[in-house]
């Protein structure tokens, strides 16, 4: 999408935003690769992508999967929506494009960081399926477990742990995930989560027991 930025400085101008990649540039070839990092770390590197409603607690089961990943010697890294939305992605808001711009920056993020070798985590709302199929897309077969933290609206809506739902029926935050703008659940993600069913702590032992399947 080419979007045209009103200040001046290096930003200044048409800016190409996740469109084709430039003619005159080429992928340069670098001697220390992820295969040498593998062997060095002594593990896979890959992406957990979790998505689901905000409040349907992603980041809490993201944040156990990393404890127990570190405290068994995995190099890792968790990209959680909110944090990244205060540095990074701070340009950014909800519109639909603002949403997969947002997507599809923390996919080449995660992307990079499979190649220093880490297993990375990401916890955001990612609510639209092309978006998260781009993202798969940017990585090795095998590479990228998708997470779907699966929380009924009323029970997101019911713990609402920011105050963010209350606001949003107020009529103060129009584009909300599930309220003002769509949600669109996985179909066929490796891990399936019902919130209701299970405890974060099993929730881990189910993704564990993903990952192992798939070889990390
Ligand atoms: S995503 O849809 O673009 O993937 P992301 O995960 O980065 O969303 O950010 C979601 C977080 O931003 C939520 O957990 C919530 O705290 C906050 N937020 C603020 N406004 C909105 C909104 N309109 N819709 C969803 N989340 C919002």
């Amino acid at each position: 999408m080419l979007e045209r930025f009103d200040h001046d400085g290096p930003a200044a101008g048409l800016v190409n935003r996740g469109g084709p990649a430039p003619a005159d540039v080429l992928w340069q070839v670098l001697e220390v690769d992820k295969r040498l990092r593998r062997t060095r770390n002594g593990h896979s590197p890959g992406v957990v992508w979790f998505t689901g409603l905000s409040g349907a607690g992603k980041s809490t089961v993201a944040n156990l999967l990393e404890q127990r990943l570190h405290a068994s010697g995995k190099h890792t890294y968790l990209l959680d929506g909110d944090n990244v939305r205060l540095g990074l992605n701070r340009d950014l808001g909800f519109s639909d494009d603002d949403r997969s711009e947002n997507i599809r920056r923390v996919a080449e993020v995660a992307k990079l960081m499979v190649d220093a070798g880490l297993v990375v985590l990401v916890s955001f709302i990612s609510p639209f399926r092309s978006d998260r199929a781009l993202s798969r897309g940017l990585l090795e077969p095998g590479e990228f477990c998708e997470v779907f933290v699966d929380t009924p609206l009323e029970v997101a809506e019911e713990r609402d742990p920011k105050g963010l739902y209350r606001k949003a029926r107020a009529g103060l935050l129009p584009d909300f995930t599930g309220i003002g703008s769509p949600y669109e659940p996985p179909e066929d993600s490796e891990v399936h989560i019902d919130t209701t069913r299970l405890s974060p702590a099993e929730a881990v032992e189910v993704i564990l027991g993903r990952l192992r399947h798939m070889g990390w």
